[in-house]
């Protein structure tokens, strides 16, 4: 198999582009209204600095050592007796799960792209109307621009680890940071930034619940993109002697300020004129364009530059999770690129179009499951059962199969991790990581009414 190798810099943007995504900018901001502000914010930060962190190493670390697709790797590190570990390569295939649903809101926000030229609402209930008309009604526009989400994402990932993923991640994520501290210069001269800054710092402790840390756990797994082999499959390209513990460093570190960044810009926009934090999902599509409307042009001027930003994110994210799969298929049944991502397209396209249906009028009731929507089936599954399952099997087998002399040889090799901080990090992967993940499935299972 020709292994095609990131540059450093291309893979430090790449496995950034996948981890800041609409995670970032859309659900971090929604939960964070929705969760009260600090407390969340804090737990979110702890979380991701003692478990996130950790596992973003020891995903990295498995790419890296077995260099090949998600189930080849796990094949073989795994001792000779214990070869069935390759079924936990099979995390790879999470990716096109999410990239159902994924691609759909890419399309969303394709759509805005256009929309917001023709004017920005005037009110709440207009930008609400607007919205629940795209989702509710509007197939035809949504299946065109879930379309086009697919065959971008796709021509990407056919053009490869370096002619397309690489400089795809080049010009797109600084681009994007571009964007986003533009906007939060802007946001700084604004009243509502002080008001935002407090929100998002000053925990109201009375507003956490068990709930909104089992959120903030799963969340730091979906926005580090862990537990799916997206990481793992890009760390399968690294440049040799990359220090694993210092990238993963810099990946975790942008992929937190660019979530703190979004909720600073989007927070000190929305408290500039009064409105509520607390509106879940629709937060970005529905109370967003309506305060911008209150800047006349320069709101139309604002609207544009966040939703590309937005664009940026969700494209970049969307081929990490569809190059797992593909590279798969190209290590283990030697299909060629082309037809990889034209099979594996295909398939998130047509079950997206599914999950477009499920929450239209006409189709939705045929589109789901016990009165839940596919799109929300799929994304449940995916979020808090799939992936902290692929957690849970990345850090088993970095804390307990792999052998430790080759854990700490590799680790010592390529950057320092060693002494004391080795010790946490080992401490984390054995014990703090696996417990978190275990009582976050046990929760949802409703064994443990917390
Ligand atoms: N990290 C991405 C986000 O925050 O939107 C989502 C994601 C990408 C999750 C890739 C998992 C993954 F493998």
């Amino acid at each position: 198999m020709k292994v095609q190798r990131f540059s450093r810099i291309g893979f430090i943007l790449a496995a950034a582009g996948s981890a800041v995504g609409l995670g970032n900018i859309w659900k971090f901001p929604y939960m964070t209204g929705e969760y009260g502000g600090g407390a969340f914010v804090l737990i979110y930060l702890i979380t991701i600095a003692f478990i996130g962190f950790s596992v973003m190493i020891a995903e990295m670390l498995i790419g890296a050592l077995g260099r090949a697709d998600t189930v080849t790797s796990f094949e073989r590190l795994a001792p000779p007796d214990k070869k069935w570990w390759k079924y936990a390569g099979f995390m790879g295939f999470n990716g096109i799960i999410i990239m159902t649903f994924y691609s759909v809101v890419i399309g969303w926000i394709f759509y805005y792209l256009f929309a917001i030229f023709g004017g920005l609402p005037a009110t709440t209930q207009e930008a609400k109307n607007a919205f629940n008309s795209l989702i509710g009604d509007q197939v035809l526009a949504q299946i065109f621009f879930h379309t086009l989400s697919v065959i971008i994402v796709g021509f990407i990932v056919y053009r490869g680890i370096k002619g397309g993923i690489e400089k795809i991640n080049l010009i797109l994520m600084p681009s994007l940071m571009l964007i986003l501290f533009g906007l939060l210069v802007y946001a700084f001269s604004l009243d509502g930034f002080s008001k935002a800054f407090a929100f998002m710092f000053e925990p109201k402790w009375e507003k956490l619940n068990s709930e909104a840390f089992i959120r903030a756990v799963g969340h730091s797994f979906f926005t580090l993109s862990l537990g799916m082999g997206a990481i793992m499959t890009y760390a399968a390209s690294l440049p040799k002697d990359t220090s694993i513990t210092k990238t993963a460093f810099i990946v975790t570190f942008m992929d937190t300020l660019i979530a703190l960044v979004a909720g600073l810009v989007i927070f000190s926009f929305l408290f500039q004129f009064g409105a509520q934090p607390g509106q879940g999902p629709g937060l970005v599509f529905i109370s967003l364009p309506t305060i911008l409307h209150n800047f006349g042009s320069l709101g139309v001027f604002f609207a544009l530059l966040f939703f590309l930003a937005l664009a940026f994110a969700g494209i970049t994210s969307a081929i990490s999770l569809v190059e797992p799969v593909v590279q798969y298929l190209i290590d283990r049944f030697n299909f060629t690129r082309a037809k990889a991502v034209v099979v594996i397209s295909f398939i998130y396209w047509l079950v997206g179009i599914a999950a477009l249906l499920s929450f239209t009028n006409s189709w939705g009731k045929l589109f789901s499951m016990g009165g839940k929507p596919l799109f929300d089936i799929l994304e449940f599954t995916t979020d808090s059962i799939l992936l902290p399952l692929g957690g849970f099997a990345i850090v088993i087998f970095v804390g307990y199969v792999l052998p430790k002399t080759q854990v700490q040889a590799h680790l010592h090799k390529s950057g320092e991790l060693s002494g004391k901080l080795y010790a946490i990090w080992m401490f984390s992967i054995r014990y703090i990581a696996p417990i978190a993940l275990i009582f976050m499935m046990l929760n949802l299972m409703g064994v443990l009414k917390i």
